[in-house]
């Protein structure tokens, strides 16, 4: 075999053997297959597709491409989730602790922001001293003992998707589901989890902007877990709007600790309820979602949901007392509060512009390893549906500028659309897939 001939086969809409995705997968992370092959497969993947099983075998090459952990050998189930993206997407930060307060062991493994959209790293980066990279070994070890560890992806686990992945970032591939489904799951399957919940979003502030294109997605990630032998279950939820109130990185991780106290945006606690209670039940920990549900709800009343969090905080080497004293962790110098300046129904929050205007800010990069400003950010004080009026607030903006403050005004103020009838306002989920049993609908 040679690469050039496997590209020209999906080049010309052909169907790759395993075998031949094996070798080219192989070869690249090797280091014989030079960049320039990888990405014109890339390319002619993004063009012509592939199929289920061309995106499991993919999936499963690269998982294999590196080191696989085998969680099973540690704790009795280990359960992940993971999300494809948004913005104010703080939900691991609340799930995690909930999940491991009600006795199911949460390891995971998660990433840092990706263009407008933010990552958990970066929100738990924002707390002093906060370590992200541990090693398998520290891993292994704190899922063991606390039963809870969210870290950085460790370098030996599915190396060929971080080296694709780079690729595809500069070459105009990264919007093609099949490479998205088995980048994600490869990554999933080499960390060991033996239960997902994978939250697909989807809407204006996602990488799926319809739903159809969600399902797509989120269908064939469930369908890679069960050729993988792994359980999997895929919530298709709403990222038209920002989930809750806060984007920004130490802004979000204050919000998930208000919700880790039992308050916190009533949006954002339905979806982390949701999330917590499908990973409790795919763990085999409750019976049902009512029994999940109400686990859950009492792990974020009496407090064992905020004990587990700081402990973890401890554990990375942060400083716990954030907890207590949020003021401690970074702050804008300025801020200020934007009043409505007519009144009518909210139509529209562009999730996507929310996110655009942190980075601006500083609170995202443009490129890796750039620094981070971890106090900038956006509070959104409405969602659409709701009625306002003249001097309402709408928005909060937490800058270290005038400029910045100037320039985030009047972006978020065009991200914003009105209507002077009622608006409906937007579900929180469109739906399920289940393994085998296909797509289901849901109660809010
Ligand atoms: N997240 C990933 O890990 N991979 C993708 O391709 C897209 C989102």
């Amino acid at each position: 075999v040679r690469a050039v001939d496997i590209i020209i086969k999906k080049r010309d809409k052909k169907e790759l053997a395993k075998e031949e995705i094996e070798f080219f997968v192989e070869g690249f992370t090797r280091g014989d297959i030079p960049d320039y092959q990888a990405s014109a497969l890339a390319m002619a993947v993004l063009l012509n597709g592939m199929t289920p099983i061309e995106t499991t075998d993919l999936a499963l090459a690269m998982a294999h491409s590196g080191d696989i952990i085998d969680l099973s050998k540690y704790v009795h189930v280990a359960v992940d989730k993971h999300s494809t993206g948004g913005v104010g997407d703080k939900t691991t930060l609340v799930v995690g602790p909930a999940v491991a307060a009600c006795g199911l062991p949460v390891g995971k493994m998660s990433g840092r922001g990706l263009g407008y959209s933010g990552g958990t790293l970066d929100k738990l980066e924002s707390i002093p001293g906060f370590r992200a990279d541990l090693t398998t070994e520290e891993f292994i070890q704190q899922l063991i003992n606390l039963g809870l560890v969210v870290c950085g992806q460790t370098a030996d686990l599915a190396p060929a998707d971080g080296k694709l992945y780079a690729l595809r970032d500069v070459t105009g591939t990264v919007p093609a589901i099949p490479l998205i489904a088995s980048s994600i799951m490869s990554k999933k399957i080499a960390s060991g989890a033996q239960a997902i919940v994978l939250d697909v979003k989807v809407g204006l502030g996602a990488f799926m902007k319809s739903l159809g294109e969600g399902k797509k997605l989120a269908e064939l990630m469930v369908s890679i877990a069960s050729l993988a032998d792994r359980r999997a279950i895929a919530l298709l939820s709403d990222m038209n709007q920002p989930l809750g109130n806060a984007v920004g990185n130490a802004l979000e991780l204050k919000e998930a600790i208000d919700t880790l106290k039992g308050g916190g945006p009533q949006d954002f606690r339905e979806h982390c309820f949701q999330v917590a209670s499908q990973m409790l039940v795919i763990g085999g920990e409750a019976a049902n979602e009512e029994e999940a549900h109400d686990r859950v709800f009492k792990s974020l009343e009496n407090g064992s949901a905020l004990d587990k969090f700081e402990k973890m905080v401890q554990a990375q080497g942060g400083d716990a007392s954030v907890v207590e004293q949020v003021e401690k962790l970074p702050k804008a110098s300025l801020e200020k509060t934007i009043l409505s300046s007519r009144e009518g129904f909210i139509e529209t929050v562009n999730a996507q512009t929310v996110g655009e205007v942190v980075v601006e800010l500083g609170g995202g990069r443009y490129k890796k390893g750039d620094e981070i400003n971890y106090g900038v950010g956006i509070i959104v004080r409405i969602k659409v549906g709701d009625k306002i009026a003249i001097g309402q607030p709408l928005v909060s903006i937490h800058a270290n500028s005038e400029a910045g403050i100037r320039m985030a005004e009047e972006k978020i103020l065009g991200a914003i659309s009105w209507s002077d009838d009622p608006v409906q306002p937007l579900p929180y989920f469109y739906g399920k897939i289940n393994q085998g049993i296909g797509e289901t609908g849901m109660n809010q």
